[in-house]
């Protein structure tokens, strides 16, 4: 395994790290047994891995993290998991928050969380929302039940990365869960830079996520970016359109996605939302294998590097 240091945090991270949501859920949403996802955490730690991202909102699945690394050392793993604390833009109370912390230590069953994040926060919401919790978080921290503060966008609902020019600039959040894609690269001028220049560790998201996983979904989205005029015609072909990637050691296009996210050198870990226990071997052997040809890096900017939308949802 290759680890990085997770920008300001100091924490030693793997380079692949495992995410329990996006739409398997942690195999909540696609039907995987719990003892199978439980095997592919084993597996993920026999292969380095040792950083896992949650949420109190990804159903059972901070539950099923605990379970699965109870036997595990906890010094071995770093966690991160997340609040939402503005669900539908209505801005919860202190009391919530300090129930949802002390729920997700329960959940996880630990003493301390080492990333707390407010979880996708959308830009309209980030200066009420600050404003309502930073005094209450900060006290958590003072007590303990969290090391470290971090923040995730919503990806979809921002797709010009504006809750991030925010947050980088009031600069209180030692890490960014950042939406970043082949097809979706824009946070390369919006936010990674920032995040450099402020030693913010980067956790990646939505690197592979449905579009370069479910080849119908990418020629949809394909052909809808040339239709809108976000792409032209003539960039990728219609059919297929990021074949071209596959040649050598990119076996796939989930492959290509992830050694694309892992090139960024801000970027500290890149999520894998798997929980299937092959597709893991094949995404650790990806990222820890040769990066993308820099002919096709230069090819996949000049396509998609001014395309302001979420493509790669
Ligand atoms: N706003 C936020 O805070 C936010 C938003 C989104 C995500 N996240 C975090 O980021 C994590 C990762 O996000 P993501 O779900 O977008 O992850 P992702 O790794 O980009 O995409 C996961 C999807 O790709 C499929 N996949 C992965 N490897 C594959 C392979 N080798 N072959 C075929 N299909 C493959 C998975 O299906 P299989 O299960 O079949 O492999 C799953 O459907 C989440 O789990 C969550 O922790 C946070």
């Amino acid at each position: 395994m290759e680890f990085r240091t997770l920008g300001r945090t100091g924490l030693k991270v793997s380079v692949m790290g495992i995410g329990t949501g996006g739409p398997s859920n942690f195999g909540q949403s696609t039907g995987v047994p719990e003892k199978d996802v439980i095997r592919m955490v084993h597996r993920a730690i026999d292969l380095g891995i040792n950083f896992f991202d949650t949420s109190a909102a990804y159903r059972e699945s901070e539950v099923i993290l605990g379970r699965a690394l109870r036997n595990v050392g906890r010094e071995k793993v770093v966690l991160a998991t997340k609040f939402h604390a503005a669900p539908d833009s209505i801005v919860i109370s202190p009391e919530e928050v300090i129930a949802s912390v002390d729920r997700s230590l329960k959940r996880l069953d630990v003493e301390t969380i080492d990333i707390m994040q407010f979880h996708g926060v959308d830009p309209g919401d980030y200066r009420r929302i600050m404003d309502a919790h930073m005094p209450t978080v900060i006290k958590l921290n003072e007590q303990g039940k969290f090391r470290f503060l971090g923040i995730s966008e919503t990806y979809s609902r921002d797709p010009r990365h504006d809750m991030f020019a925010m947050a980088l600039k009031d600069d209180m959040f030692d890490s960014a869960m950042v939406g970043y894609s082949m097809i979706s690269p824009t946070a390369k001028k919006a936010v990674l830079p920032e995040c450099l220049n402020k030693n913010v560790g980067v956790i990646c998201m939505v690197a592979v996520r449905r579009a370069l996983s479910k080849p119908d979904i990418l020629m949809q989205r394909i052909s809808d970016a040339k239709k809108r005029g976000l792409i032209a015609r003539d960039s990728v072909p219609d059919e297929d359109p990021l074949g071209w990637l596959l040649r050598d050691h990119v076996k796939s296009l989930p492959s290509a996605g992830y050694k694309f996210a892992a090139a960024h050198p801000a970027i500290g870990t890149v999520l894998t939302g798997t929980a299937n226990i092959e597709h893991l071997e094949a995404n650790v052997a990806a990222i820890l294998g040769p990066p993308l040809p820099s002919e096709d890096m230069i090819r996949l900017n000049s396509v998609f590097g001014e395309v302001w939308e979420p493509l790669g949802n």
